[in-house]
């Protein structure tokens, strides 16, 4: 099972849950930071996440999922957020 972990971040926190992720997952894991702007063609698991910052998840991770929309619909995605409200989670994920 090859899995892919697209990660945005500021401070470094998304980036270390990103790293934990990582290390949970069975089979091989691939991390990297939205700003390499990585493939996803090739995975069964692509897990997309980052900081909340005004709202939103930014750094591009919207732009990177609407342009890769293709390939994300062949494999299983999931999704994660790092930030202060838990209760604004759900809605930032749908977001
Ligand atoms: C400028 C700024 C704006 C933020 N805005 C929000 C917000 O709107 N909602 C929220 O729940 N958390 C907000 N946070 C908290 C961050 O989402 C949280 O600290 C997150 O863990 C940062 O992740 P990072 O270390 O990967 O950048 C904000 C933090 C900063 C620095």
């Amino acid at each position: 099972m090859k899995n892919l972990i697209v990660y945005s971040t500021r401070k470094g926190t998304s980036e270390k849950l990103a790293k934990m992720l990582a290390d949970k997952l069975p089979g091989e894991t691939k991390l990297a930071n939205i700003k390499e702007n990585p493939s996803v063609k090739g995975y069964d698991n692509v897990i997309l996440g980052g900081a909340v910052l005004a709202g939103e998840i930014k750094n591009g991770m919207r732009k990177f999922a609407v342009s890769n929309l293709s390939e994300l619909k062949n494999c299983q995605v999931a999704l994660f957020c790092c930030c202060l409200s838990v209760d604004e989670i759900d809605q930032r994920l749908l977001h």
